[in-house]
């Protein structure tokens, strides 16, 4: 098969001098008298001032750090963008923005995003005077239709998860733009800075829980918010002091870390989701699979037009009920069976047990999760293991007679 490195199946070209930028932007040796080449872990909560009000950029870590600088100038320049600004976790990255807003204000947000967002809005926003209205902005009509005098923020996610529907970031930047004041914001955790440039696309606020391929390790718990417009830079940056939830020096150093292999991490990701896809299709123990590499894939030729290529996240459907779904799952050995996904070790869940049990279950019948839907996150080992290791899983799972039903 084609090996998925540079662009060559039809997705945009790869952005230019992002391995470089990944490695250098924001890392200057000469920032530290030291001349550190690997960026300190800059503890101190305090900095000296020479005299009151007079400092070298520092004044206390929660408004400002040393190492989270570091990370934050490499994002910015990952994203093509002019500012970015760390959080503690992609949650707090969420409240940050959503604190843009107040009461009265309504959010638009796509009818199909991670559990955590569409808690967010709906029980904590809610209740400070925010109105929510979810719509499956995969049709600009209807959010088009959405839009009202009130309308501050449109949330969109893309692909979506667990179903991977691929949102047209572009036309919906169109419509939303047409009307005063309103920012649109990507949710760009699936797809990290390698794949997406929401921000090119139209967006005004790029978010992601570095939690998930930007960090890359499963070892950091972490949001980043990248923007292009200084007012709201300014305000977010406002936010990001006031609200406080900052993210350690230690969790910036090891995302800091974690992009220096971000261009070589997601190319394997891609190689390694398309193969495993592609084998996925033609198993006869399943039922469906839905990658947006797969010329299958309803918006494939959308995710060609916007993205450079495709995570590790793959779903399917498994032949049977519920039973062939668990029983695939404990049979794995390769994949861990876990939440979260991103990471360099491969990841299979049940989003309808696990990551969306909170979704009523009509909302879960009429997104597609339900119970024989399987969620795995391929990660970076050898694709043959992961594929022996699913075959295995699949043969123990689905019986002989229920194949060719
Ligand atoms: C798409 C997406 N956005 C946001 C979040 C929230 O991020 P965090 O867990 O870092 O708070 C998650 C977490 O799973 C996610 O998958």
């Amino acid at each position: 098969m084609e090996k998925a490195e540079d662009g060559s199946q039809g997705f945009l070209p790869p952005f230019e001098h992002f391995a470089t930028q990944a490695i250098h932007v924001g890392q200057e040796p000469e920032q530290w008298t030291s001349m550190a080449v690997v960026p300190p872990i800059s503890l101190s909560t305090t900095f000296k001032q020479q005299a009151p009000g007079q400092h070298r950029g520092f004044e206390y870590s929660r408004s400002g750090n040393p190492t989270r600088n570091c990370l934050e100038k490499a994002v910015a320049a990952l994203d093509g963008a002019k500012y970015c600004l760390a959080y503690a976790s992609g949650l707090a990255a969420t409240m940050n923005i959503a604190h843009l807003l107040k009461m009265g204000d309504t959010v638009i947000c796509m009818d199909d995003v991670y559990g955590g967002t569409n808690r967010y809005f709906r029980k904590v926003a809610s209740r400070m005077g925010v109105k929510i209205t979810f719509v499956d902005c995969s049709k600009l009509e209807c959010l088009e239709a959405a839009i009202t005098p009130d309308t501050k923020l449109v949330w969109l996610e893309t692909p979506t998860n667990p179903t991977l529907k691929v949102i047209d970031i572009q036309s919906c930047a169109d419509v939303v733009h047409k009307h005063k004041d309103i920012i649109i914001v990507v949710d760009n955790t699936f797809m990290s800075a390698y794949f997406q440039r929401p921000l090119s696309l139209g967006a005004d606020i790029c978010m992601y829980s570095a939690t998930k391929y930007m960090n890359g390790h499963s070892d950091v718990v972490m949001g980043l918010v990248s923007v292009n417009c200084d007012d709201l830079y300014e305000r977010l940056k406002f936010l990001q002091n006031a609200l406080g939830a900052v993210p350690s020096p230690f969790d910036c150093y090891l995302c800091n870390r974690g992009l220096k292999t971000l261009q070589i991490r997601m190319k394997q990701h891609f190689y390694n989701a398309q193969v495993v896809a592609q084998y996925l299709e033609s198993n006869p123990r399943v039922e469906k699979v839905i990658y947006p590499g797969l010329p299958s894939h309803p918006q494939h030729e959308l995710m060609k037009r916007q993205s450079t290529g495709c995570p590790g996240m793959v779903t399917f459907y498994i032949k049977g009920n519920l039973e062939q779904a668990e029983i695939f799952l404990k049979n794995l050995k390769l994949f861990a069976l876990a939440e979260s996904l991103g990471g360099y070790e491969s990841l299979a869940e049940h989003p309808a047990i696990m990551t969306h049990a909170s979704v009523p279950e009509e909302e879960r019948e009429v997104l597609g999760i339900n119970d024989t839907l399987i969620r795995l996150s391929i990660g970076l080992e050898d694709a043959q293991d992961i594929l022996e290791d699913l075959e295995q899983a699949l043969k123990a799972a689905v019986p002989e007679h229920m194949v060719h039903t």
